[in-house]
């Protein structure tokens, strides 16, 4: 039987919408939520990204200003810019893209944002908060992907969940939300020793390795759920995932397409991040 695909275009235009509305009664009442998205550097796929993560918040009736900074920036003048944002009335959130360029430390970048405005979730503060289960910012991917565990009800607690890479930016916070909400959870990285005997044990499968295509049908339990964060362009110009998504369908449960899976959620979540740093005020 084939897998239930979770459409991340159709949920991501429901929240969206749900955000909408909730900015405009903020609107009403003076505040207009402002994020500021910085960006250093000519990275192509950041240039889009940062695009994309600018016009959502216009279409949401948001404020938002697109920085693009030379390659060259000097980090002192990048944090000077960061702090002059942390004092901004107008601003709620701020994300500066990553990677930055060699020259820039980006922990020392990520720490110099006011954790209230920290609307990616990766300030150690923001990380620590969701490490003792009390967030003020869930990063965005991995909150997307909880908000597409809960547009189909899966029952999460007691679950068994798998997660495959183990990065600051997704696999360890998609962890600690998982354990949050009761799963009993296993974080694989690429040293995992048969890593197939942990995922076929996994009722809930999340994969965040950059490897396309590297999770196959025989690694899958039948009737799990395959959340799909990777993003890969093959040879031939065509978008992928890290799973085999069209092997894994025939036995999975439910899966997340790419592209229209986590990628729309992803910047659905950081509207959401910043219209609640903006609520906050
Ligand atoms: N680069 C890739 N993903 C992200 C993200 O979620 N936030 C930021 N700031 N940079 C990224």
């Amino acid at each position: 039987m084939s897998a239930k695909i979770i459409d991340g275009n159709a949920l991501a235009k429901q929240v969206r919408s749900e955000i909408a509305t909730r900015t405009s009664a903020l609107v009403a009442k003076g505040i207009k939520p402002g994020l500021a998205v910085l960006l250093v550097g000519e990275d192509p796929a950041s240039q889009v990204y940062v695009r994309n993560k600018v016009k959502a918040c216009e279409d949401v009736g948001m404020f938002s200003i697109l920085e693009r900074h030379s390659a060259d920036l000097t980090e002192a003048n990048l944090l000077k810019r960061i702090d002059e944002l942390n004092k901004d009335p107008q601003i709620h959130g701020i994300l500066v893209q990553l990677p930055l360029p060699k020259h820039i430390d980006s922990h020392r970048v990520i720490e110099a944002i006011a954790p209230e405005k920290d609307v990616d979730g990766f300030h150690v503060a923001n990380a620590g908060a969701l490490m003792i289960g009390a967030p003020l910012f869930r990063p965005c991917t991995p909150y997307g992907c909880m908000k597409m565990l809960e547009s189909i009800d899966y029952p999460i607690r007691g679950a068994r969940a798998v997660v495959i890479g183990a990065s600051n930016i997704v696999g360890k916070p998609m962890a600690m939300l998982l354990l949050q909400a009761g799963a009993t959870v296993t974080i694989c990285n690429s040293k995992t020793k048969d890593l197939t005997a942990h995922t076929k044990e996994a009722d809930i499968l999340l994969v965040a390795t950059g490897k396309p295509k590297m999770v196959t049908a025989d690694m899958v339990k039948p009737g799990a759920v395959v959340i799909d964060v990777g993003i890969n362009r093959l040879p031939d110009g065509k978008l992928c995932g890290d799973v085999d998504f069209d092997s894994v369908k025939e036995i999975a449960g439910a899966i997340t397409p790419v592209p229209g899976g986590v990628g729309p959620m992803t910047i659905t979540m950081l509207l959401l991040n910043t219209l609640e740093a903006a609520e906050r005020i």
